[in-house]
């Protein structure tokens, strides 16, 4: 039988992205009378524009159109879900850097030159930059929601010991590789077909519709990859791709938008930071009783994706913890700053940052391994008393962590490095070691139920050759390469019979965004459907044609098969052809047993859990606050692997990525003076994202030997997120080493940079 699923292939585009051959949106040729367009930017973080003067961006060379708010003929909002995102700011401007008009010209250089010589004035309003004044102000993107399980007031009082505590958690700038871009090309009949780095062409599709005021079959969307997303291209695409599609309605010509890096990160949404404040209460051995706790997350302007990321945060705020009375506040903080949307994980790794901060500080106060003090708060049943539902009353029914923890423990060595770290830094009195093993558990679905759907077509050719198109999108993540093995193993064919499309909402339409790790799940399933759909009827003419039951025929290596009978696959194709019959269908999938209630946060919003953990040890200086991390050590679940040189492909960078975001990557606003809310990090000069000398000279990466209890695309997890959080093992090691360095246990902000390591163990004010 073949075996192409489960198997290490690698990536369908591998050759071409080293060699420089794979297409990105401004690889494409261009075409005749092709655009620039260049966004220009406000210079204030909240005001209104008394006078915008673009005489002179207009008279600049090579400049033929500008376009404000007035010209948008629809509506003008990009906003995913709320309708409070302008695509092109009128009157009112909410942040520094926001788009208020658009540059169309004849090169990308002119646009942008022409872009900085408007005449803004603005009449200044005062600027919410964080959390603290937002919740002083009462100033919300969405309404403050509330989760709560048991009687956590009640617990708390009845708790043997009692902390409070709070951290700050730093936002994370995406730093996809391929920046924002659009193309948008004029069809005839008042039709646009636009190119977009989006991993959501569907609502790109119905959001520059809307724009235009156009119907959804005026608009075809089309992406064949992007050079990176991490969540920065589910919604936020769509300004740019809107833009586009206006520059090509108002001209009548082909117009490309590119961001430059700069505006790239200036205008571009990030990972919500994060601040929390919590009481929580536990006994003599670190089980945690009762734990109150508030979450208030800086949202940006707008509400974009920020009620389900803060959603997806409550929910995760138990991570692999049973917690029997827990009360959880969600502040969704609006700021005069870009809006935030999704980012790998959405959510869910802020949540869980506070509870293993928490479990840590519990830990310190009681003197206790931190380890041990995790091994006791999961999920699971030690001594017959079930602790198995979560706060948002899902039960969890495939708890590995336990199994999971116990065997990273052992081949870590934990305990004896644990002795030796302690040994080491009663004697180093500059250099300090740290060392934490932390778990994850990440839910998987999205978690409004409507989106666990997709669909997909098979095309089989009459030569034999499969063309299939599926609603998801590739990012680098090498969901073409799963789908493709998927179907090649369906037919018995070889993965080289079988291609993709780029995804396109004229072949597979009403598609969800390729986000919240589940594009294999859910497309895989779907493409699964349609290949077995079209597999059925050639069983049944071989059956026919051959005299053999239906049950004994099978494909593999490229023929089909019924005991010593064997034909090409091809031929029998060929012959289908011939006879009429089919050789095309159609796929869906809808994700079986989740749903959830919105209002009450209650309900089963995922399918079922991924599992990981990894262990940490680091270095740190402390004269000059550095740190180095020495080794890590990873032992990640997947469900029975698709491919595993894909898995293990996200599961380091998946962690790399995390850490760069608990350890190096600093955002920074300014916040007063002439330049207020402008973002001072908007290049890699001053935001510092890890590069290959960073990467932990031992990394061992190994896959837990699982398989999904629930019926999965053949069994396996998805895996595009969840590894982003085993990054809080170097996070927690380094409090580890701080708390060495200063005799006690010290609080950490993340992310822990140099000067945010030497203010914790007091060589900074
Ligand atoms: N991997 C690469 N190389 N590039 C990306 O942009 N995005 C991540 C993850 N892995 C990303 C990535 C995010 S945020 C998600 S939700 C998933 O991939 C989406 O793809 P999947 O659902 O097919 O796993
Ligand atoms: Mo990923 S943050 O769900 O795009």
């Amino acid at each position: 039988m073949s075996s192409v699923v489960g198997k290490a292939h690698p990536h369908e585009s591998a050759s071409l992205h080293v060699r420089g051959s794979a297409t990105y949106i401004d690889d494409l040729r261009e075409q005749h009378g092709t655009l620039h367009a260049a966004f220009g930017l406000s210079t204030c973080a909240h005001g209104r524009v008394r006078t915008l003067d673009l005489d002179a961006v207009s008279r600049s060379p090579g400049v033929v159109a500008v376009l404000t708010a007035r010209d948008i003929p629809g509506v003008n909002d990009c906003g995913p879900i709320l309708h409070d995102d302008p695509i092109l700011a009128d009157g009112l401007v909410q942040f520094y850097g926001q788009p208020i008009f658009l540059v169309l010209a004849e090169s990308h250089d002119a646009a942008r030159r022409a872009a900085r010589l408007a005449k803004v004035d603005y009449e200044v309003l005062p600027a919410i930059l964080d959390t603290a004044a937002a919740i002083a102000a009462e100033s919300w993107v969405l309404p403050p929601v509330s989760m709560e399980h048991g009687d956590a007031a009640a617990a708390l009082v009845a708790s043997p010991h009692r902390l409070k505590g709070a951290a700050r958690l730093g936002g994370q700038e995406h730093f996809y590789l391929e920046g924002q871009i659009a193309y948008a090309l004029p069809r005839e009949q008042e039709c646009i077909h636009v190119h977009s780095s989006t991993q959501h062409p569907t609502e790109m599709q119905h959001t520059i519709a809307k724009t235009l005021g156009w119907h959804s079959h005026q608009v075809s969307v089309e992406c064949r990859r992007m050079g990176g997303a991490f969540g920065g291209k589910e919604s936020q695409s769509a300004q740019i791709a809107c833009a586009a599609a206006l520059g090509t309605w108002k001209t009548g010509r082909p117009v490309k938008l590119r961001l430059d890096r700069d505006d790239d990160m200036t205008l571009t949404g990030k990972r919500h930071d994060f601040n929390a404040q919590w009481e929580v209460g536990f006994d003599t051995e670190g089980r945690i009783l009762g734990l109150r706790i508030m979450l208030a997350s800086r949202c940006g302007f707008s509400a974009d994706l920020s009620g389900p990321v803060n959603d997806r945060a409550l929910c995760h705020i138990d991570n692999c913890y049973y917690l029997d009375a827990v009360s959880v506040r969600s502040l969704r903080c609006k700021t005069h700053t870009v809006s935030n949307t999704a980012f790998r994980g959405f959510g869910g790794p802020q949540g869980m940052f506070f509870i293993e901060y928490i479990l840590d500080d519990i830990a310190r106060h009681l003197g206790l391994d931190p380890l041990s003090v995790r091994q006791l708060n999961l999920y699971g049943d030690p001594a017959g008393e079930v602790r198995n539902t979560t706060p948002y009353g899902m039960k969890v029914e495939d708890n590995i962590a336990p199994a999971l923890i116990a065997e990273l423990a052992a081949s870590s060595d934990y305990t004896a490095r644990r002795a030796a770290i302690d040994a080491f830094n009663a004697s180093s009195p500059v250099i300090k070691r740290g060392l934490a093993l932390t778990p994850l558990k990440f839910g998987i679905s999205f978690n409004a139920t409507l989106y666990n759907q997709a669909a997909a077509l098979v095309h089989v050719y009459a030569d034999g050759t499969v063309l299939v198109s599926q609603g998801g999108t590739e990012m680098g993540q090498g969901l073409y390469t799963k789908i493709r093995q998927i179907v090649a193993h369906e037919l018995g064919l070889s993965i080289g019979q079988v291609r993709l499309t780029a995804t396109d909402t004229s072949r597979v339409p009403n598609t969800s965004a390729t986000a919240a790790s589940s594009g294999a799940d859910l497309n895989g399933k779907a493409a699964q459907d349609a290949a077995r759909k079209v597999k059925q009827r050639l069983v049944a003419l071989f059956a026919e044609k051959h005299g053999v039951a239906p049950e004994s025929v099978v494909f593999g290596d490229d023929y089909v098969c019924s005991g010593e009978i064997r034909q090409r696959f091809a031929e029998l194709v060929g012959a289908a052809y011939a006879a009429r019959i089919q050789l095309w269908d159609s796929g869906f999938y809808a994700t079986p047993k989740i749903h959830w209630n919105k209002d009450t946060l209650q309900g089963r919003p995922f399918f079922y859990f991924s599992y990981g953990a990894a262990c940490a040890e680091v270095a740190i200086d402390t004269l000059t606050g550095e740190s180095r991390v020495l080794r890590v050590d990873i032992l990640h679940d997947v469900g029975k692997s698709l491919n595993p040189a894909i898995d293990i492909g996200q599961i380091e960078g998946g962690f790399i990525q995390g850490m760069g975001w608990l350890t190096t990557e600093e955002l920074w606003f300014r916040p007063d003076g002439p330049q207020q809310g402008r973002n001072m990090t908007h290049a890699p000069s001053t935001y510092k994202i890890p590069s290959a000398g960073d990467c932990p000279p031992v990394l061992n990466v190994r896959l837990f030997d699982n398989a999904n209890v629930e019926d999965t695309i053949h069994k396996s997890k998805a895996v595009g997120e969840p590894p982003l959080m085993l990054a809080f093992s170097v996070f927690f090691a380094l409090r580890d080493a701080a708390s060495a360095a200063a005799g006690r246990a010290v609080p950490l902000q993340a992310p822990a940079t140099a000067e945010a390591i030497l203010r914790a163990i007091g060589g900074l004010p």
